[in-house]
């Protein structure tokens, strides 16, 4: 279908059917343009409590359009497309899970929110990348804490606060492959830049970056910093946000032999504007859950979201 004709439309139906578009920040940049609110999990989760549309349409992956509809259930929510998974959410089934909680009664559960909303439902509180470290800092130091899926984020958490959170073994298979030696090669080549890091990179990459953070406190980053070049160590939808902030930067990314960057997140591009106009004008695929399965996930993401206020975190 014709490009034009199709943001056309988007625009139109949005506007008839009186719906939002909230994009992560790793959508493919016509998705980006489209969006009404692009952030990262914490400030589109935000987005989507507040929310008074009668359509959400959540462009990024499943477990996010899944926390929109659990903070907001009496809106529509959409996905254009149902098969946008992510390997960590997939990494840690609710079976297992449970069991494993059994095993460690006297543990807090601390869930990332890239997980489904059946482990959510098990945990006592959620973070994102923009808020767990944070969080973990205000618990008591003694508290117990199981830490789950991502065993990359939980252990940058460990190792920046010395905690010993109990780690769940999933990873996100785009951060984790990612190969720290490459990153030192390119800063060879360009030793005026700083290394940006996504907490979900593996410990070796982390530990030669120059800054960890969420999508969103690498756009801050870039901003205040003195530098002029950063090698991105996160999927490269990012760059289209880094350029519109800081367009008179540069950005460098890892390449392979082929030119690629190959750090593209496949579930993340699985949404396109044709899937967009598709799922608008005909209100589907549509994310639906109990209200039993919404109550119990809802109380640890509200947490989340009351503590980050309390912090100072969000507003
Ligand atoms: P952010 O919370 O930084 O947006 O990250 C989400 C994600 O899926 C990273 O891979
Ligand atoms: Fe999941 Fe990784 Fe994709 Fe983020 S980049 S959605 S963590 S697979």
């Amino acid at each position: 279908m014709d490009t034009e004709f199709l943001k056309r439309e988007i625009l139109r139906l949005k506007k008839e059917k009186n719906a939002v578009i909230l994009g992560h920040y790793y959508q493919r940049d016509e998705i980006q343009e489209l969006s009404d609110y692009i952030g990262d999990s914490l400030a589109l989760a935000q987005k989507a409590q507040e929310c008074e549309n009668d359509i959400i349409v959540f462009c990024g992956v499943h477990f996010m359009a899944e926390t929109a509809k659990i903070l907001n259930p009496t809106r529509k929510v959409l996905l254009p497309d149902m098969e946008a998974s992510c390997s960590l959410a997939e990494s840690c089934p609710a079976e297992e899970f449970a069991r494993f909680k059994a095993e460690h009664p006297d543990h807090l559960v601390i869930s990332y929110v890239n997980c489904t909303a059946e482990i959510k439902a098990l945990s006592d509180l959620i973070c994102t990348s923009g808020n767990a470290e944070k969080l973990v800092r205000s618990l008591p130091e003694d508290q117990k804490i199981i830490f789950a899926p991502d065993k990359n984020l939980g252990g940058y958490i460990n190792a920046v606060t010395g905690r010993q959170m109990l780690l769940w073994n999933g990873v996100c298979m785009v951060h984790d492959a990612m190969q720290a030696e490459a990153y030192i090669k390119l800063k060879m080549e360009h030793p005026d830049a700083a290394i940006i890091a996504h907490p979900e990179c593996n410990s070796a990459l982390l530990q030669v970056a120059d800054f960890v953070g969420s999508t969103k406190a690498m756009l801050g980053y870039i901003k205040n910093s003195g530098k002029q070049k950063f090698i991105v160590a996160t999927e490269p939808g990012i760059l289209y946000e880094m350029r519109k902030q800081s367009p008179e930067k540069e950005y460098l990314v890892v390449t392979a032999d082929k030119g690629c960057s190959c750090s593209d997140c496949s579930y993340m591009k699985l949404n396109t504007l044709e899937k967009l106009y598709k799922c608008l004008r005909d209100e589907a695929p549509e994310i639906t859950m109990s209200e039993e399965l919404i109550e119990k996930a809802k109380k640890p993401i509200v947490r989340m979201l009351d503590m980050s206020k309390q912090l100072g975190i969000i507003k």
